[in-house]
């Protein structure tokens, strides 16, 4: 392909992708299936590495981001990011309305009303249609530019086609949906991580990550509701939230407009219980004066608008019994302790249980057996117990001491310093910790053996026929129907899906095997990093540094567990067994010849590329990649933060120290 045929070619994929993107995310009418939409894609990645040079500013690859950011840059607001007034009654609503209407001394007026979106508020300015700074409120004043992490958010507009003011700023509520929260909770129980709070902090937290890589697959969202800027045309609220629309921009239709305060309070009052529907959390009800020029009248205070105010939910609470507490032990052997409750219903749900995290929690409750406590449904999926009414203790009641034994297999608890958990370090022996890391095992994301489930595992145990992931290769169609209600045609079932299972790729294998904060993108960099079974387990606490997203607590992790020989004998046995234990990943394809077998060694963080990215760029592109700095090399490619001791050896040495950009000249040459 030549380069003029390459550049029509990325022009057409990023506009037809861009605009399949807006049918999916938006106005949900997909019109290719997510196959056809990841082949343009993959073409257009691949077109945008041969020829970097024609990447367009709206291009959709910074979906799937890259871009490392060490440091965010600090950006001055150009209209400053206010909060709003919180009332919590419809006292203080009416008060509110009484100022609106005596600020505008009498003439009529409306609201706009919308929910307030528990999340995280982001400004996004567009320049001539395209997205070109997203900043989080800061201090209000100036904030974090965190561009590259918001481009990775599939429903909003990289680029507006309709007729825009060549300069509007949009405003809006980043937030992690409730369903991708749960999950992304669930996997890091998991892996053993601690889990995390509640998903407003989570998007925070996901906005502000280095790697925008990973702030892709966190798959956030974002609802916008403020549309500013000079050359805006627009008389209402009402009319700039059409415009963004209309313009492609993902506005919640739980919008709107009242005829006076009744009317608002009617609004709060339809959407107390219809909220928790919603795919977000959400915590109250914004008004806005619906007129842009009385909001312009009413002006602001030093904090907030006057033109508008937040009415804040009352976090649904109710008090119960607390008639006792479990423990559950999860496959890492962390015990979680679960308050027993007398069933009561709250916000739609009976609740009977509720988590309570860990013996802090417990000791910060101060919790009674029999107490009466007061249970919340917050921005948390998991009802909460938030407090005692110690006005309603019984005299003489016992104060929960957390258990000293594991409840299943009765070995003594550990708990390691500076962790909030409680262990049970019986993995080999412990029921739940075995069967927990076998279910880790044959899910999907590992040796996808859907054949097998819960059930099947836990019968599998109780009848003595596994406790290790390999011995499932040892069994026999019979073992099959010895279990119960299984007949010879699910036997067979299950023996084919653990026979398939073998030509599950490495990485597969590798989270499958269950090292502790190993998931799947860990695992899908080790593998690529060390190709091999062989080479990760003889690899030094060193080299495991050196491979990329691995830090010392996993470093250490992975360390140990390859220190062991009783997973060393389970992953001998897995070998036997003839899983993949090595990556099955291609060498890149070639695309040129330019680097002419120059030999490239790289070093530090780049802005364009993750470090596996470059080397397969520089493979891609005829040159050679190698580890250490001596003088045979040709170039050192500096990425910033780059070791020291590295440039001085290139410099004694002689070797050419090129910056990333003067890499990217040597492609185009
Ligand atoms: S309007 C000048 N509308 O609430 C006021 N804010 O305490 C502009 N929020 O920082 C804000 N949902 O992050 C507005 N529908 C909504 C909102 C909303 C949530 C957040 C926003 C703001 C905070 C104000």
């Amino acid at each position: 392909m030549t380069s003029s045929e390459a550049k029509s070619r990325i022009q057409k994929l990023t506009d037809q992708i861009n605009h399949h993107n807006d049918l999916y995310y938006n106005k949900s009418r997909p019109q290719i299936s997510d196959y056809e939409f990841d082949q343009l894609l993959e073409e257009l990645i691949q077109l945008e590495t041969k020829f970097p040079e024609w990447r367009l500013p709206d291009s959709p690859s910074q979906r799937v981001g890259g871009t490392i950011t060490k440091e965010f840059a600090t950006v001055v607001h150009r209209y400053p990011m206010l909060s709003l007034g919180n009332t919590y009654s419809s006292e203080e609503l009416m008060d509110f309305d009484g100022r609106v209407s005596k600020g505008l001394e009498g003439d009529p007026y409306e609201y706009f009303c919308e929910l307030k979106f528990d999340g995280v508020s982001i400004s996004l300015i567009y320049e001539n249609g395209l997205l070109t700074k997203a900043v989080t409120r800061g201090d209000g004043v100036r904030g974090d530019d965190v561009t590259t992490n918001i481009k990775t958010i599939r429903s909003l507009p990289l680029r507006v086609n309709a007729k825009v003011p060549s300069r509007f700023e949009v405003r809006g509520e980043v937030f992690l949906p409730k369903d991708i929260f749960k999950r992304l909770n669930k996997e890091r129980e998991d892996i053993g991580e601690e889990t995390y709070a509640n998903a407003r902090n989570t998007a925070s937290g996901t906005v502000k990550m280095q790697d925008s890589a990973e702030v892709a697959k966190r798959k956030l969202d974002c609802f916008l509701y403020y549309l500013l800027g000079e050359e805006v045309e627009a008389e209402t609220h009402a009319e700039a939230i059409h415009k963004l629309e209309t313009w492609g921009f993902k506005v919640s239709p739980t919008y709107k407009k009242c005829k006076n305060i009744s009317e608002v309070l009617k609004y709060i009052a339809d959407w107390e219980k219809k909220r928790q529907d919603l795919p977000l959390d959400t915590d109250g009800v914004v008004i806005k004066v619906n007129s842009l020029e009385q909001q312009e009248r009413l002006g602001f205070t030093a904090k907030s608008p006057r033109w508008a105010i937040a009415f804040k939910y009352k976090a649904e609470s109710m008090s119960t019994r607390l008639n006792g507490i479990t423990y559950q032990v999860g496959r890492t052997g962390a015990v979680t302790p679960v308050a027993e409750l007398e069933p009561v219903f709250l916000a739609g749900t009976t609740v009977k249980r509720a988590s309570l995290h860990n013996a802090n929690e417990i000791d910060r409750l101060d919790l009674h057996i029999g107490d009466y406590v007061f249970v919340e449904k917050g921005g948390e999926i998991i009802p909460k117990v938030t407090g005692v009414d110690t006005k309603r203790r019984n005299h003489g009641s016992k104060k929960v001491n957390y258990i000293t034994h594991c409840p299943e297999c009765h070995t003594g608890l550990i708990r390691k310093e500076g962790e909030a958990n409680h262990y049970c370090p019986n993995e080999k022996g412990c029921p739940p910790q075995i069967k927990g890391k076998i279910e880790h095992f044959i899910q999907r994301k590992a040796m996808d053996i859907d054949s097998l489930g819960e059930q099947t595992i836990k019968q599998l145990f109780d009848l003595g026929l596994v406790k290790t992931p390999a011995d499932l290769y040892d069994l026999k169609k019979e073992d099959f129907l010895k279990l119960d209600k299984v007949k010879d045609k699910s036997a067979q079932n299950m023996l084919e899906g653990i026979i398939q299972s073998k030509s599950q790729p490495f990485e597969n294998v590798l989270f499958g095997i269950g090292i502790r904060y190993v998931g799947k993108t860990v695992a899908e960099k080790l593998a690529r990093h060390f190709k091999s079974m062989d080479n990760l387990s003889k690899a030094s606490y060193e080299a495991l540094l050196e491979a990329p997203e691995v830090g010392e607590k996993i470093a250490q992790s992975v360390a140990d567990y390859f220190h062991d020989t009783n997973n060393l004998k389970e992953i001998t046995r897995l070998a036997r067994a003839g899983l993949q234990f090595e990556s099955s990943q291609k060498e890149p394809a070639q695309v040129s010849t330019v680097l002419g077998d120059k030999s490239f060694v790289i070093s530090g963080v780049f802005k364009n590329y993750e470090r596996d990215q470059l080397k397969d760029v520089i493979l891609a592109n005829g040159g050679r990649v190698l580890s250490s700095v001596s003088g045979k090399l040709d170039y050192l490619v500096a990425g910033d933060n780059m070791g020291p001791a590295k440039r001085e050896k290139a410099e004694k040495l002689g070797v050419k120290i090129i910056s990333e950009a003067e890499f990217e000249a040597m492609l185009k040459t």
